[in-house]
């Protein structure tokens, strides 16, 4: 399958760049999901095991502070079992969700996941809604509110500031007066952690970087040796984010889509950031976008929290 012209576009502009880059958003082929589904299994990598855990512990109190008969809507669904910690705690506390709307840019796994949930709650409204959710969406009809959003896994952190809060204040819209917005945002901390988590011992996260190139070999016409290329996370503490490069090994050329790119040893391509928030810097950042946080819960080692957002000014 040849890469979509647009995302080609983006490549290509990325490459041409100084610094180079490649867009994240390159990253999710199939393979790329199965790697990164290993990642969040990696005992370095504590983002998803930290949120299961703080989640399950506080899903009682999240869902008795949220209303009653809420169309819960999940930004990114890649797998439904987050959610349903919270549906079944919003149940438990006589506060049934009405329907469930989980979104993703990736079709077919929405369709594997609203099969999955036609088994795992045979009961439940499930809306799914393939689209990009940075882009403005309109919500299924059956979403009405209140509508309670949901966005785990500390994916706010992959977005530049300036699109975290146009996301944040985007949601705020969609999601309407009387809503709230559960967040899951990783923390900042000991960099030499960070740099554990992004660059494990077994190199799956050093071949999740690299099938960047090997997707583009596939898709764009590329000829990139992926083996040529050293996987680098970089603490950059004045952005307060790990950043992954991609290191050439040596002088080389490549050639992608009848482009010749030459790399000198130790040129980079950047191929992601990972912000890491304050627990202050992140309400300033909701607040900026329209929300409040009168709610947030951390693990004890203060790793992760869960903010509780509200439209700032009531509703
Ligand atoms: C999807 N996202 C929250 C991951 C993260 O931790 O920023 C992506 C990732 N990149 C390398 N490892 C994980």
């Amino acid at each position: 399958m040849a890469l979509d012209p647009a995302l080609l576009s983006e490549v290509l502009a990325g490459l041409d760049a100084a610094p180079r880059t490649l867009p994240a958003k390159l990253f999710y082929d199939e393979e790329g999901c199965r790697l990164f589904a290993a990642i969040t299994e990696l005992p370095e990598y504590y983002l998803t095991r930290t949120e299961r855990a703080l989640l399950a512990a506080e899903a009682g109190a999240i869902a008795a502070a949220l209303p009653a008969d809420a169309s819960l809507v999940e930004y990114g669904a890649s797998s439904e079992d987050k959610a349903l910690v919270l549906l079944d705690a919003l149940a438990a506390a006589g506060r049934t969700a009405r329907c469930y709307v989980p979104i993703d840019i990736a079709a077919p796994a929405l369709t594997a996941l609203t099969a999955r949930l036609a088994t795992r709650r045979p009961g439940l409204v499930v809306a799914p809604l393939a689209a990009d959710f940075l882009a403005p969406i309109a919500l299924p009809s059956g979403a009405s509110p209140p509508r309670v959003g949901f966005f785990p896994g500390s994916t706010i952190g992959n977005l530049e500031p300036t699109a975290a809060r146009a996301f944040l204040a985007q949601a705020r819209a969609t999601l309407g007066p009387a809503s709230r917005f559960l967040i899951g945002v990783d923390l900042r901390k000991d960099p030499a952690r960070l740099l554990a988590a992004y660059d494990d011992a077994a190199g799956v996260t050093a071949a999740f970087n690299r099938n960047l190139l090997v997707r583009l070999n596939r898709e764009a016409g590329a000829d990139f040796d992926p083996a040529a290329f050293t996987h680098e996370a970089r603490w950059n503490e004045a952005e307060g984010r790990i950043e992954m490069h991609l290191v050439s090994r040596r002088a080389q050329q490549v050639r992608v889509a009848g482009v010749t790119l030459r790399f000198s040893e130790g040129d980079s391509i950047h191929t992601e950031n990972c912000y890491k928030h304050s627990l202050e810097g992140f309400v300033a950042l909701a607040m900026a976008a329209g929300w409040e946080a009168p709610r947030m819960w951390t693990d004890a080692g203060a790793t992760f929290a869960l903010y509780l957002l509200a439209p700032s000014g009531g509703g």
